[in-house]
């Protein structure tokens, strides 16, 4: 018998005029499971995880939580059955202070003492207690992204949705988003979308490849990491961007590939995903 999975997709497919950004994925998530995605720019993540919470509605295809369709029920109501996301670009009230935002996310889903428990543990599970206080325009980078986990985490969510969650972070902020994210699959499944390879190693078990739109491959990280077609999309991509790379690299946040003697360490991001034709199985 199989249970019966946390998040599945069928077919999911969405269009903007001629760009299919997600073209028929098939995804299965289990309880409490943690897997990172990971593929070139413009590959269709952000969007494949805009039709996961509702925020786009799919042009084609199913979208099953606990083995219900939620593909045209909206973001409250997803966000009610357990469904949390921090998105790419930052979601917080800059005039308000870290609790109020947090308390904000909380209040969504709970009435108000417990509202006001769960604020106050997702600032302390997340580490930010101590500036509860703060205004969070005035707070740094890695503070904000910290404040905004706390948001996605107050409401407990079932699921936990990041989008590139350690981009703009410095290294003493990644190694604890990278300990918290072990502490939240203890009780959450996530799926973590993030460029940055170095921190996909230290956090994944197995990994999604997503390439134009739909999935390359899926499978353990050490497999996906030193795949010949993995390395290909974005190796390739790197080599059509080169010429914009410094640009890219101060606009958005960066590609991290693994330690490798035949591929140093380097920070790269591919532009475009309407460069197709990249070499096949
Ligand atoms: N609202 C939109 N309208 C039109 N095209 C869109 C829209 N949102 C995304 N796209 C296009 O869909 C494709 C997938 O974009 P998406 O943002 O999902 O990629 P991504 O994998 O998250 O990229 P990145 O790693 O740069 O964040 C791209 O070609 C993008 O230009
Ligand atoms: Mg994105």
């Amino acid at each position: 018998m199989t249970a019966t999975a946390l998040l599945e997709t069928k077919g999911l497919t969405m269009r903007f005029g001629g760009v299919v950004a997600v073209d028929h994925v098939d995804f299965t998530l289990q309880e409490v499971e943690l897997r990172c995605v990971i593929g070139p720019n413009g590959a269709g993540k952000s969007t494949f995880f805009k039709c996961l919470t509702g925020q786009l509605r799919p042009t084609a295809g199913e979208v099953l939580f606990r083995g219900a369709p939620v593909g045209r029920i909206g973001t409250h109501a997803i966000a009610r059955l357990g469904v949390g996301i921090k998105t790419q670009v930052p979601n917080v009230f800059d005039g308000l202070t870290a609790r109020d935002n947090v308390w904000t996310a909380a209040t969504k889903v709970a009435p108000g003492r417990i509202a006001e428990r769960r604020t106050d543990e997702a600032m302390e599970r997340v580490g930010i207690a101590g500036i509860a206080d703060r205004i969070v325009g005035q707070l740094a980078h890695g503070q904000r992204q910290l404040v905004e986990l706390a948001m996605v985490i107050a409401p407990e969510p079932d699921l936990i949705l990041l989008d590139e969650p350690a981009a703009g972070m410095t290294d003493e902020e990644v190694d604890r988003l990278v300990d918290l994210i072990a502490e939240l699959n203890q009780r959450h499944a996530l799926v973590v979308v993030e460029h940055d390879m170095q921190f996909i190693r230290r956090i994944a078990k197995t990994v999604t490849v997503f390439h134009q739109g739909a999935v390359l491959i899926e499978g353990n990280v050490a497999d996906i990491l030193t795949n010949d077609q993995v390395r290909d999309v974005y190796l390739g991509k790197q080599a059509a961007g080169r010429t914009d790379l410094t640009h890219a690299r101060s606009s958005q946040s960066r590609l991290r590939l693994p330690e490798d003697p035949d591929h140093p360490r380097g920070q790269f991001r591919g532009r475009g995903r309407r460069v197709r034709g990249h070499p096949g199985p």
